[in-house]
Order: structure tokens, then C-alpha cells, then sequence
């Protein structure tokens, strides 16, 4: 079932580290990084800014796009996996900091970079069973999270936020369709392990330096990406009765300019219509989606009859891919 999206917003903090500025921290480079990965800059959140700010930026952005106001709100979803707090949710702090109703909101975390497309995909269906208007928000920050000692991980990261709302009466887009897969049979591979019941943050922990070390196997992580992400992208076109050549724009999720182009090169997609910001902001999560998103739309590039598809890949691992139409 389709549904209508009223608006879109995004966010970005102000202060932007830039490759050069790595160099001075660790044994890195400028043209390491950019050979590898595409990545220039990023943003980094400053030190009063917590997860709730980028979030409550992008939102109000979107709601004011979509010409509504928080108390329109029926529902708000958080994709996140870098929350305010680990318990509760961000999303009833932002129901809160937004002065919405008190409505369901509530947070899908822990699927990486797949966790906004994801949440559409939730947003659709609870719209679709009962009209609702559902803020759905990818946010990110995780700078504050790592170690800034781990040169492997620490260049490809930014934060950020993105956010819709969706509405059945919303006019600017629809959303067609969704896929979303899971194979959770690597989950150790692109992991956080610190903090659940398996491995608790204790004082001994700390000392290891573990809770900020993000384990990453880049080979087999950038590997199954590119397979995901094309799959998903196909299996998308199929149900819609779609091909590549009728998508405008493919936003893929801002890993890495490299898998970005190898998912461009399996659909055949030539890369002027594939959306690209990478180099400015780094891997911002679950904000990276809707961030490129919010981006393209305000920035004019996507126009009216447009078929958009998301797609995005993420610790899981998890999979998922958005058809929009405009
Ligand atoms: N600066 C300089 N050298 C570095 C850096 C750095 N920042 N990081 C690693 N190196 C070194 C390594 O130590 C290694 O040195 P060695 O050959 O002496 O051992 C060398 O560079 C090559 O390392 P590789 O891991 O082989 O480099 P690769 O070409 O695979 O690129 C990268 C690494 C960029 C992480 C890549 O594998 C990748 O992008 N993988 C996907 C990971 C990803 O996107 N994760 C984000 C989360 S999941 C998601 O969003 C999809």
C-alpha cells in the first residue's frame, strides 16, 4: 500500500573536521582517506548538542515543510542507534521537546544504517491500517561514541539527522513500496559489543577502552553492502514493475563512495543519478538516508514525477530499499 509524505528536513552541526584535521590526531592521511572511502569532511555535533538537539532540528524542519504543527503529530518513530540515553527512548524526548501530543512514540535501534528506511517501513503500514500523520526521524551521533584513537574506524564517521512525515494526505511524494531483509548470521562482524546483558559496562570494561571501540571487518562489511543493496534495489524494481531506467535518483545509504559506486555499477545506473554527499558529511547511520534525502529535495534536485529509491545497509545485518515517487 502506498502512502503520502508531506514533508522532509535535515540537520547537520556546524563545526566540520575535515581529513587534515585527522592527520594531526592519528597516523592517517588526506588521501588515504578520499581513496578509500570518498570522505573530505564531516560534521561533528558540539559538546552541548546531544542526539535530541539533531533530532529536534530535522524534525521541526520537516514539520514545517509539510505546513503542520507538532501537535498535528499522531504518531513519531526514532531511528537511532546512538540515543539520548539508554533508557527510554529518544523518541519520547522528543515528543516531548517538540511539545507534541502524547502520542505513541517510540525508537527502532540497534539496525545501523538501515534503521530510518526501516522505520518508513513501520510508518507505512501503522498509516496505512489507521490514517495517521507518523514524524519519522534517522539521527545520529557518533562522535561523541568513539575513541578518536582508532584510525580504521574513526575517519568514516559523521553525525547528523534526517526526517519525514508521513501523512496519507501528503502531497509532495508517496511512498510506494519497501523491502527490508535481515541476515543475522554476522553479527559480529560490525558490532558495539559494550552494554547489553552480554557484556555490561562495568568499571573493567572501561578500562579496555572497549565501549568506544567499534568492531568493523571492512572487507566482508563493504562486500555484503554491495550485495544487499543491489539485491534489495532489484527486488524493489521487480514489485513495482519498475526498472533501473526509470529511476531518477538512486540514494543509497553514505557508507562509502566506493560501495556506493559498485551498487551503481551492478544496477547500471550512470552516476549522475546516483545522490553523493559523502564526501561532505562522512557515514552518519541512520541519518545518512534521510539526511540525502532532505538534501535533494530542498536543494531542487528532485522534481516533480520523479521515482526515487532509497536503499541502505547496515550492522545487522540489515537491509532495506524505499521506492518514493514525487
Ligand atoms: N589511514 C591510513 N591507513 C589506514 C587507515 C587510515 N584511516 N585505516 C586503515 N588503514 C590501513 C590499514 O591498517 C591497512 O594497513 P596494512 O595493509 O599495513 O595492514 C591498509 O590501510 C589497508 O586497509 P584495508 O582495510 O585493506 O583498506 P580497505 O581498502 O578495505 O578500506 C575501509 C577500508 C574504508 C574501512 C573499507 O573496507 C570499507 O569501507 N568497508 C566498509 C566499512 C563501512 O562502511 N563501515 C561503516 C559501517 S557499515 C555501513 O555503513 C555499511
Amino acid at each position: 500500500m502506498s502512502i503520502g509524505i508531506a514533508g522532509f528536513g535535515g540537520y547537520v552541526p556546524e563545526r566540520v573536521l575535515t581529513n587534515a584535521e585527522l592527520e594531526e590526531m592519528f597516523d592517517t592521511s588526506d588521501e588515504w582517506i578520499v581513496q578509500r572511502t570518498g570522505i573530505r569532511e564531516r560534521r561533528i555535533a558540539a559538546e552541548e548538542e546531544s542526539t535530541l538537539d539533531l533530532a529536534a532540528h530535522a524534525s521541526l524542519q520537516a514539520l514545517q515543510h509539510a505546513g503542520i504543527g507538532a501537535d498535528d503529530l499522531d504518531e513519531i518513530i526514532v531511528a537511532t542507534d546512538t540515543p539520548e540515553v539508554y533508557t527510554p527512548d529518544t523518541a519520547a524526548f522528543l515528543q516531548h521537546r517538540l511539545g507534541a501530543r502524547t502520542v505513541p512514540a517510540y525508537d527502532l535501534g540497534g539496525s545501523g544504517c538501515s534503521g530510518f528506511v526501516q522505520a518508513l517501513d513501520v510508518a507505512r503500514a501503522r498509516a496505512t491500517v489507521e490514517p495517521k500523520r507518523i514524524l519519522v526521524v534517522g539521527v545520529e551521533l557518533i562522535s561523541r561514541l568513539l575513541s578518536w584513537d582508532d584510525r580504521a574506524v574513526d575517519v568514516l564517521f559523521g553525525d547528523g539527522a534526517g526526517a519525514v512525515v508521513v501523512d496519507p494526505e501528503g502531497s509532495r511524494a508517496t511512498l510506494i513500496d519497501v523491502v527490508a531483509g535481515t541476515d543475522g548470521s554476522q553479527t559480529d562482524i560490525l558490532t558495539l559489543g559494550v552494554g547489553g546483558t552480554r557484556r555490561p559496562f562495568t568499571l573493567e570494561v572501561a578500562q579496555t577502552g572497549d565501549h568506544q571501540r567499534l568492531v568493523m571487518e571492512g572487507h566482508e562489511v563493504f562486500k555484503s553492502a554491495v550485495r544487499r543493496m543491489s539485491a534489495a534495489v532489484d527486488e524493489l524494481l521487480g514489485r513495482i514493475g519498475c526498472t533501473i531506467d526509470d529511476v531518477a535518483w538512486l540514494i543509497p545509504h553514505q557508507a562509502n563512495a566506493r560501495i556506493i559506486a559498485a551498487v551503481g555499477n551492478r544496477l547500471k545506473i550512470p552516476e549522475e543519478r546516483v545522490y553523493v554527499n559523502v564526501d561532505r558529511y562522512g557515514n552518519t547511520g541512520s541519518a545518512s538516508v534521510p539526511l540525502a534525502l532532505s538534501e535533494a529535495v530542498h536543494g531542487g534536485e528532485v522534481t516533480e514525477g520523479d521515482l526515487v529509491v532509497l536503499v541502505a545497509f547496515g550492522a545487522g545485518f540489515h537491509w532495506s530499499a524505499a521506492a518514493l515517487r514525487f
